[in-house]
């Protein structure tokens, strides 16, 4: 039958056929019978172009300016042994070269734009290079910004070694709720989302000499605001200089938008890469990647393998699959099978270390990765590149405001990219689990974030640093309509005043690394006395979304260990009793979370996140203490859900059959999502997340008074305001019919931009 895409022949002799659901993606065990056919790559191509066909002579006798014995001038100790075996690989890499240039070219400019392609030791080299010269100028040290959190603190540990200094004196890294710095810090990796918020209280970075950002290719809407606000303080401070780091990005447009700023482009080690199509598309990548896996186990020369994957969920199920298929299996030039290692940015940071190191004798590792490992970390010895071709992006609707995560084709550069990571040890081979065909239709580029995201939290940082943020210098600017769109959130929740000025408010508002909507949520319940258990909720909610886990063979038992902490009324009530008994077994907790199916590692991130977001809260200078006297249950439930409301009235939703409810501000229609344990059926309620799969669904709901919506905000609650004719008609039943008030005060809004 030519329409099968797969036959699988199990164990027992069943012989599967055709594609399967995606929810039967789990095969372990079963034998494969026919392989993925691949057609080869045509050389003519312009991808083959792009990563270089020769592979490059590594010059071995390069100048050594610390010869052994040396003092290390920070600690003024003799460098140990590990400094020069690192200096071995750090002579190799294509970067090293280029350091006079690099220093000489910085020093003669303010801005510079430096390309290089991945692994070519940009970020964990140009910074190093650049602190020894400004990161003791004028006491100002230097930042590098990363736009993930995962590879601040991996190269900020790589770096320190390579410096051989303690990770946290010269070399640090400052992430969200973690500080590894300290006075002696001249060299601070950071995520850009974290210098961004220093904005705040400095505007002028002034506690900086220079500031490197990196990986701009990828276009995070905290890159893109930092170029922009950078661009503006380097005219403004003399003793400032800004570097911008991509692989790929069109260098020419940064060029151009940095006042046509010195190009250094670093050319790359690349060994050629063999890619190979799929003949026909699959329907389940998941399945044909742990196929092209086993294959190239079996059939390809000694070399690493990595993988492209999309989250936590598909990486733990593959990485289970190839362990149990896999393990001992001997592969060609791999005696003793495999050794399988996931890399996302949840992980603790020992199990990310193990992505670097060596795997046990005679095995071939397998690294299953996010996006991560696209440009943001590399590992050595990778030969073999497995990419279905897909990666989890935020994708934001500005009509009806609704912003999720969806797996969706990569663009070609990312594809490019992917591949790239095969040939730099040598030769390598890329397998993409899709036909060449679909490659051509691929996007060119990936899309800025800030054009896909909700910009509410960005709005308010903009006018917090009374910036106008529709006339702001964006790379690629947002439609003025979502910014205006912003504007009015930002009114509705009391953080603009009309005249679009932020509020005493606001501005504690954007003191949170929150959306707009949480810390508004968190300011609301000092003043309802619930101020520790809103903290805890908020802190879970941003921290631990997913703490509950649920293995597919102990589904039920995991059901009813969840059932055990849930409240009826509140989803998010459930997240504060799972916090809660989790403090009260903190002793003991690893024994405990597994016990009742929790995630420990998501829990203890909610817990750093809560000392984080009540010394903050402090600081705005709010009672972080509850008020426990003349409460009874109902008391401090209805206090904590009025609490959520304050914050999150935009995301309410109405009952308008049975089960089914409609979303206000977009009039969608959902069900509760299964994973809620809210069983009162209300007429209001308050979602955290829409989440649009096959149907739409909203997640982590509450139970709400519809009075304690109007409190929230009577502005934007009134019957004209809202479309939809069951919407209205209800909040007309809250209201008793008032009127008109809001086309005024958008009116006096979009008049003063
Ligand atoms: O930034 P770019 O992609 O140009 O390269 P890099 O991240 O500076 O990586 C340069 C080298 O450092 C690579 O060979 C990495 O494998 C190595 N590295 C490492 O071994 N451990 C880390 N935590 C980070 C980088
Ligand atoms: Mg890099």
């Amino acid at each position: 039958n030519s329409g099968d895409r797969y036959q699988l022949k199990t164990e027992d002799g069943e012989v599967l056929r055709g594609s399967q659901s995606s929810s039967d993606r789990r095969f372990s065990n079963r034998v494969i019978e026919t392989k993925p056919r691949w057609s080869r790559f045509n050389d003519s191509s312009k991808d083959r172009a792009a990563l270089g066909e020769e592979p490059l002579v590594l010059r071995k006798d390069l100048d050594v300016a610390d010869g052994k014995g040396e003092r290390n001038p920070h600690t003024g100790r003799n460098f140990s042994r590990n400094y020069y075996q690192l200096l071995e690989l750090r002579k190799k890499l294509p970067i090293y070269n280029h350091r006079d240039e690099v220093l000489k070219i910085v020093g003669e400019n303010k801005f510079v734009v430096l390309v290089g392609d991945t692994g070519s030791g940009k970020t964990t080299q140009v910074p190093q290079i650049l602190s020894m010269k400004y990161g003791k100028e004028n006491n100002k040290l230097i930042a590098c910004t990363q736009p993930r959190r995962i590879a601040a603190v991996t190269v900020a540990q790589r770096v320190a070694e390579e410096m051989d200094v303690r990770l946290g004196d010269e070399v640090g890294y400052s992430i969200r709720y973690e500080d590894e710095t300290s006075s002696r810090t001249i060299l601070k990796y950071c995520t850009d989302g974290l210098l961004l918020r220093e904005s705040v209280t400095d505007p002028l970075f002034s506690k900086y000499s220079m500031i490197i950002i990196d990986e701009a290719h990828e276009r995070t809407i905290s890159t893109d605001i930092l170029m922009g606000m950078l661009k503006q303080v380097v005219f403004e401070r003399e003793d400032f200089r800004l570097v911008v780091m991509s692989a790929t990005l069109d260098a020419e447009k940064l060029q151009k938008y940095f006042n046509n700023a010195p190009l250094i482009s670093i050319p790359g080690r690349m060994f050629p890469v063999d890619i190979k199509y799929l003949e026909e598309p699959v329907e389940d990548y998941l399945r044909a990647t742990i196929e092209a896996v086993s294959q190239i186990h079996r059939e390809e020369a000694a070399g690493d393998i990595l993988v492209f994957l999309n989250g936590e969920d598909e990486i733990s199920t593959a990485v289970k699959d190839l362990e149990e298929s896999l393990r001992n299996v001997p592969g060609e030039g791999h005696a003793s099978g495999v050794h399988v290692l996931p890399l996302f940015s949840s992980l603790p940071s020992n199990a990310i270390q193990k992505v670097f190191q060596d795997p046990p004798p005679n095995k071939r590792k397998i690294v299953l990765a996010t996006n991560v490992a696209e440009t943001s970390i590399t590992i050595d010895g990778i030969v073999y590149v497995v990419d279905p071709g897909f990666a989890k992006q935020k994708v934001y609707n500005p009509r009806n405001r609704v912003e999720s995560l969806q797996v969706a084709p990569v663009s070609a550069a990312s594809a490019v990219q992917r591949s790239g990571r095969a040939g730099r040890t040598r030769a390598g081979i890329t397998y993409r689990l899709y036909t060449e065909d679909a490659f051509e239709s691929l996007t060119a580029m990936t899309y800025p974030e800030i054009l896909r995201s909700n910009l509410n939290s960005v709005v308010l940082q903009l006018r917090t640093l009374s910036m106008n943020p529709v006339q702001f210098d964006f790379l690629d600017p947002p439609p003025p309509e979502t910014v205006m769109r912003a504007l009015e959130c930002l009114l509705y929740l009391g953080a603009l005043d009309q005249t679009g000025q932020v509020t005493k408010f606001g501005k504690a508002m954007s003191v949170f690394p929150l959306d707009p909507e949480l810390s508004r949520t968190l300011l609301a319940a000092p003043d309802l006395g619930v101020a520790q258990e809103v903290l805890a909720i908020v802190a879970m909610v941003s921290a631990a979304p997913n703490c509950f886990v649920r293995p597919l063979n102990k589904a039920r038992e995991a059901d009813q260990a969840k059932r055990r902490f849930e409240a009826e009324e509140s989803d998010h009530l459930t997240l504060l009793n799972v916090y809660t008994e989790y403090m009260i077994h903190n002793s003991s907790s690893q024994q405990w979370c597994w016990e009742n199916f929790l995630n420990e590692r998501a829990l203890q991130s909610a817990a750093k996140a809560k000392e984080q977001l009540e010394r903050l809260l402090e600081q705005q200078g709010y009672s972080t203490k509850s008020k426990r006297i003349g409460f009874d249950y109902y008391g401090q439930s209805i206090a904590i859900r009025k609490a959520i409301t304050q914050g999150n009235f935009m995301f309410s939703a109405v009952e308008c059959k049975r089960a089914t409810y409609l979303t206000t501000k977009d009039n969608v229609e959902v069900k509760l999502h299964p994973s809620s344990g809210v069983r009162t059926r209300p007429t209001w309620l308050i979602y955290n997340e829409l989440v649009i799969t096959t149907k739409a669904f909203i997640r982590t709901v509450t139970q709400v008074e519809g009075s304690w919506l109007l409190e929230s905000s009577p502005n934007y609650f009134t019957p004209d305001h809202f479309t939809n004719d069951v919407v209205s008609y209800e909040i007309a039943k809250l209201t008793g019919e008032r009127k008109k008030s809001r086309s005024a005060m958008n009116t006096n809004l979009r008049q003063a931009y």
